[in-house]
This record gives C-alpha cells, sequence and structure tokens, in this order.
C-alpha cells in the first residue's frame, strides 16, 4: 500500500451501507416521490442550465438515473456516474426500456473516477456529494472541476444547513417531512442529520469557490436544502 492511501476516505463505505442492495433501490425512487416532485425538479434544473442538442452532460451520484434520463432526451451524451453497481445496473435497464442509446453508465465515485471520454459541458449532482466530509468535499469539487470544459455548468444540489435557526429548520423540515411523506422518511431524514456530513452554506459556498466555481445562482429552501448553480472559472 503507498503512504498516502493509508488517509484515503474509504468512500464505498456509504454504499455497501445504503445503496448496495437491489431492494433499495427499487425502493429509492417510490420513496423519494413520497416528498419529491422528481419530474419537476428536473424539468426546471435543466432548464436554468439550459442544455443543447449535442452538449456532453454528467450525473454523478446519479442514484436511480431520474435526471440522467431527462437529461438524455435534451442533450448530446450523458454520463451517469455512481459509485453503487446496483444503482448503474437499474439505470442502464431503464434507459434500455426509455430508449436511451445516448446515456453512458460508468461506476465511479468522487474521489475515484477517472474520465475517458470528451469533457462535460454540464455536470450536475444531487443529494450525492453529502456522503463526503468537508476535507473531501474539496478534493472533490476539483476533480469536478477538471472534468468540465472551461466555461462549463455545474449544478449541485443538497442538504445545507444555514447557520440562522439551524435546530428550527432542522425541526421543521422533518415534520414537514412527516407529514408529505410519512414515519419512514421523516426517520431517513432524522438519520441523515445525525449520521451523514451536510455542511453549512458558508462551508460549502468556500469549498465551490476554492475548487474553481463562481456561484451564479443559490437558492435555499427551508435552511436545509441548497440549489447552486456555477460556472467553471
Ligand atoms: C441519496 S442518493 C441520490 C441519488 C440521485 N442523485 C437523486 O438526487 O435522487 C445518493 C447517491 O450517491 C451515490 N454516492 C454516494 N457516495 C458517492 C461517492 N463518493 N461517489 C459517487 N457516488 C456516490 C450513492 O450510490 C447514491 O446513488
Amino acid at each position: 500500500m503507498k503512504t498516502s492511501a493509508a488517509w484515503r476516505w474509504d468512500e464505498t463505505v456509504a454504499i455497501n451501507r445504503d445503496f448496495g442492495d437491489r431492494a433499495v433501490v427499487a425502493a429509492y425512487d417510490e420513496r423519494h416521490r413520497k416528498f419529491r416532485d422528481i419530474d419537476g425538479e428536473n424539468a426546471a434544473i435543466l432548464a436554468r442550465l439550459e442544455l443543447k442538442p449535442g452538449e456532453v452532460a454528467a450525473d454523478f451520484g446519479c442514484g436511480t438515473g431520474a435526471f440522467a434520463r431527462a437529461a438524455a432526451r435534451r442533450c448530446g451524451t450523458v454520463y451517469a456516474i455512481d459509485l453503487s453497481a446496483a444503482m448503474l445496473d437499474y439505470v442502464g435497464w431503464k434507459a434500455q426500456e426509455e430508449g436511451l442509446a445516448n446515456l453512458v453508465c460508468r461506476p465511479g465515485g468522487f474521489l475515484t473516477y477517472a474520465h475517458e471520454g470528451p469533457p462535460f459541458d454540464v455536470l450536475h449532482t444531487s443529494l450525492a456529494l453529502h456522503h463526503l466530509p468537508d476535507f473531501w468535499k474539496q478534493q472533490a469539487l476539483e476533480r469536478l472541476a477538471g472534468m468540465l470544459k472551461p466555461g462549463g455548468r455545474l449544478h449541485l444540489m443538497d442538504v445545507v444547513f444555514q447557520a440562522e435557526n439551524r435546530e428550527a429548520n432542522i425541526d421543521a423540515w422533518i415534520a414537514a417531512m412527516a407529514a408529505t411523506g410519512g414515519a419512514e422518511v421523516a426517520d431517513s431524514i432524522r438519520a441523515h442529520v445525525a449520521k451523514e456530513y451536510s455542511t453549512f452554506t458558508w462551508i460549502l459556498e468556500g469549498l465551490l469557490a476554492r475548487a474553481g466555481f463562481r456561484i451564479d445562482r443559490a437558492e435555499h429552501s427551508g435552511g436545509v436544502l441548497a440549489h447552486y448553480y456555477g460556472t467553471k472559472a
């Protein structure tokens, strides 16, 4: 083992714990659709990114690939990238079923994926970067910047906390999720806050800037969710 490997983050831990199993993958969309308008979200993101025919896009930490599949209907090629083989199998199967020959599934993580192919015009990642602690988020964002063309566009969505009223915001979020999605969804939010690595807005904004992104637009919701639209400087 190289010396540096001894302190590298093992990004497969989250996958083996949460996303390694086919049954979990099958249940993922169903559970998320209880509290997210996934198709509406993706339509709004794609409109804001102004994805064009012929452009190359990536969905990093693609999960079941809802964004990648929507993007594939609008652009030249979409790379759906995820560490979980179970997730990618599902994306490949759905893409075939939907006749999306321009969707390419590639295994890989934020810290390990080595892109072979044209650099991306657009890179999207949602609800995935929080799997990494902040040191590793910085490494990941710099790697993502390296895969984008100069002037390439980034959309990053995740659980990100505003500092003000943080505890009250989290309680209100869990109550809202319990009301719309039920007890299981509320429990998954509690587990997220307790065990995952979502960070503060000011930290993530600093990480993005240091990775070479200009933040063009930020949308915050409930002090707990954020969308960042950026451009690689
Ligand atoms: C909560 S799901 C989000 C899926 C999808 N992007 C969405 O918005 O519904 C998180 C996804 O990130 C993937 N993931 C977790 N850690 C990762 C890493 N270090 N690199 C790449 N993907 C990762 C998981 O396998 C999973 O598919």
